[in-house]
């Protein structure tokens, strides 16, 4: 395993299966190829962007990385080791390095708790023997690194007495209470009010700086994605179809589904709006029967033999690989007006 990195995914692949059918007794099972034969890296201390449509596989992605499903088939290293290969309890032993912030944080507070104890869950979990003075004092520093001050007038309430923006917080206070390497953050603003999104945002680069976090950060937005991410990987049908830096991704989308998703981009405000709009026919379906490309009957670009064979990853940049096998008929880049600048986080 590469020293830089902390996360090396291989080949990893999740099918569930779904009855179909308008019978009750005599539905057919079918295949759905959630996530299929995805390979990617996650480097020490950067957040690497997982966006796409919805369906995609990104979520099935992170809680197999997070082992809260189990794959199919594939390896995760995560410091050298391979996650998949081990038992219960030898992987209980990473759980505490390894974190998930969720969607919706009105589902994962439990409502019978106080703040204290949902905060103390963790701590009693994987830090046995600490005195209840040293617990109450991780949990207080816990919620006054998420900004909610003075933690006192916090920690004794119910989920309930609080605002969806707090909720989030304190989530994202359960998921650093033990100092994780790596936090997985799944679209962790998309169900909260406009005006708290921003501050939630901050709040996740903040805790990265201060804590050397690495980070995955799930988003169907490229314009979240563009302002939280080092690099992004584009998913479409279970498969990363391009993955590269967050500057070379934007100002170089070269995957036509890329190049789809970015020219409809509205509010990335370096772009000038006289772009062409790329607008797609048709929907994802994860139960196709998978036989070369994946995004074939949707390519404006595709030619006879994207019907039968998958795509090699092409290297067009240092960091920065295309699944796509007609690359020469896809125009190159975006016009120059267009380029985004990423701002170093401050
Ligand atoms: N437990 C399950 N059983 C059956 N199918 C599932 C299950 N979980 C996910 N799927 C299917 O796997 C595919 C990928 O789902 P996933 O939740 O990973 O997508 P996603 O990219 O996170 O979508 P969204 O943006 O809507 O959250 C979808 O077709 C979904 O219906
Ligand atoms: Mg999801």
């Amino acid at each position: 395993m590469n020293d830089k990195n902390l996360i090396e995914v291989k080949l990893l692949n999740k099918t569930f299966t779904k009855k179909v059918g308008r019978h009750l007794f005599n539905r057919k099972v079918i295949p759905v190829h959630a996530v299929n034969n995805v390979s990617f890296e996650v480097k020490k201390g950067e957040t690497l962007g997982i966006i796409g449509e919805s369906g995609c596989g990104k979520t099935t992605t992170a809680r197999m990385l997070l082992r809260l499903q189990k794959e199919t088939s594939g390896e995760i290293y995560f410091k050298g080791t391979d996650l998949c290969k081990l038992n219960e309890k030898q992987t209980a032993k990473f759980r505490s390095n390894m974190q998930m912030i969720f969607q919706d944080p009105y589902d994962t507070l439990n409502p019978g708790m106080r703040i204290i104890d949902i905060l103390m869950e963790p701590i009693n979990a994987h830090l046995k023997g600490l005195s209840h003075k040293e617990k109450k004092a991780m949990v207080k520093e816990s919620i006054e690194a998420i900004d909610l001050k003075p933690a006192e007038r916090f920690i004794y309430r119910y989920p309930h007495e609080l605002s969806g923006g707090q909720r989030q917080r304190i989530a994202i206070a359960r998921s650093i209470i033990l100092e994780p390497d790596f936090i997985a953050a799944d679209e962790p603003t998309s169900m909260l009010d406009v005006s708290v999104r921003a501050g939630i945002l901050n709040l996740l680069l903040k805790l990265k700086e201060k804590m050397g976090l690495t980070m995955m950060f799930i988003t169907h937005d490229l314009t979240t994605a563009s302002y939280m991410c080092d690099r992004i990987a584009v998913m479409y049908q279970g498969e990363i179809v391009e993955i590269g830096t967050t500057q070379e991704v934007i100002n170089y989308p070269s995957h036509p589904y890329t190049r789809a998703l970015v020219s409809v981009v509205t509010d990335l405000n370096h772009f000038i709006d006289n772009r062409e709009r790329i607008i797609l026919d048709g929907e994802v379906d994860a139960t196709m029967e998978k036989k070369g490309c994946i995004f074939v009957n949707r390519c404006p670009f595709k030619e006879e033999h994207c019907e039968h064979h998958s795509p090699d990853f092409i290297q067009k940049e240092e960091n920065h690989f295309v699944a796509c096998s007609c690359l020469d008929k896809v125009p190159a880049g975006l016009p120059k007006e267009q380029i985004f600048d990423k701002k170093p986080v401050s």
